[in-house]
């Protein structure tokens, strides 16, 4: 199974996302993580992709479809992936259609994370991060059990430097200018469906689950 995880960001992707991937044992994309890890190590793909990150613009297409291949080149074509926060544009979504088709694959489904804007500069400067899983949280939404450290490994909870709630209007720009010209696009092929991302945690993880029971076929 493939899917897509398509919304605003902040509408939960990476949350659900996490859960969902382990319960169904496929492999978390997640392109805004596989950019934070190369700006991380200092890939020449890194230092490219930081200056549209920290201004809340889209990274090149160019460049997040050449790290997807990369990724997907090193996995079983049997291995089912969770591609959370990709494709992004149209070109993005031609070009994972043809690397899919490549590979004998292809979507299953493209879940719509639907939540109106006033939510999400809430949801994303309230993040915290652990710098060691990557776990997310929020201060007022999902608290660590001890302020400051993660509840699984007692890491640090970091903020991400693009939370700001300046950065965050930008992204919610690009998202309304760009991304979310796929919703049409994936709706026109039958593989779209919505939940209500303003829901609660729990209440929006049991909608995906009755959702991905259904894209088992
Ligand atoms: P990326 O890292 O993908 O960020 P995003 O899509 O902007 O999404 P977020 O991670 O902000 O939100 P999310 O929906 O995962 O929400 P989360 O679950 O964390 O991208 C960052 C940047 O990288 C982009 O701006 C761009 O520059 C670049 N980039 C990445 N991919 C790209 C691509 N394909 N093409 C071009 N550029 C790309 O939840 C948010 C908070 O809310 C958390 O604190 C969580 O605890 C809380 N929360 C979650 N669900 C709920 C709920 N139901 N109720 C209350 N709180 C909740």
């Amino acid at each position: 199974m493939n899917l897509v995880f398509l919304g605003p960001p902040g509408a939960g992707k990476g949350t659900q996302a996490k859960r969902v991937a382990e319960a169904k044992q496929l492999v978390h994309l997640a392109t805004g993580d596989l950019l934070r890890a190369a700006i991380k190590d200092a890939t020449p793909l890194g230092l490219e992709a930081k200056g549209y990150m920290d201004r809340g613009s889209l990274v090149p297409d160019e460049l997040v479809l050449r790290i997807v291949d990369a990724t997907l080149a090193a996995l079983p074509v049997s291995q089912g992936v969770l591609f959370d926060g990709f494709p992004r544009t149209v070109a993005q979504a031609e070009g994972l259609a043809a690397m899919l088709a490549a590979r004998g694959r292809k979507i299953d489904r493209v879940v719509f994370f639907d939540i109106h804007d006033a939510h999400l500069i809430r949801r994303a400067t309230g993040r915290r991060t652990c710098a060691v899983c990557g776990r997310p949280y929020h201060l007022e939404f999902q608290p660590p059990r001890v302020a400051g450290r993660c509840d699984v490994d007692g890491g640090e909870l970091v903020q991400r430097s693009d939370d700001s709630a300046e950065t965050m209007t930008r992204r919610i720009g690009a998202y309304q200018g760009d991304t979310a010209k796929l919703l049409p696009y994936y709706e026109s092929r039958g593989l779209l469906a919505r939940i209500d991302a303003a829901a609660q945690i729990d209440d929006v993880a049991r909608a995906l689950a009755g959702l991905v029971r259904g894209g088992d076929g």
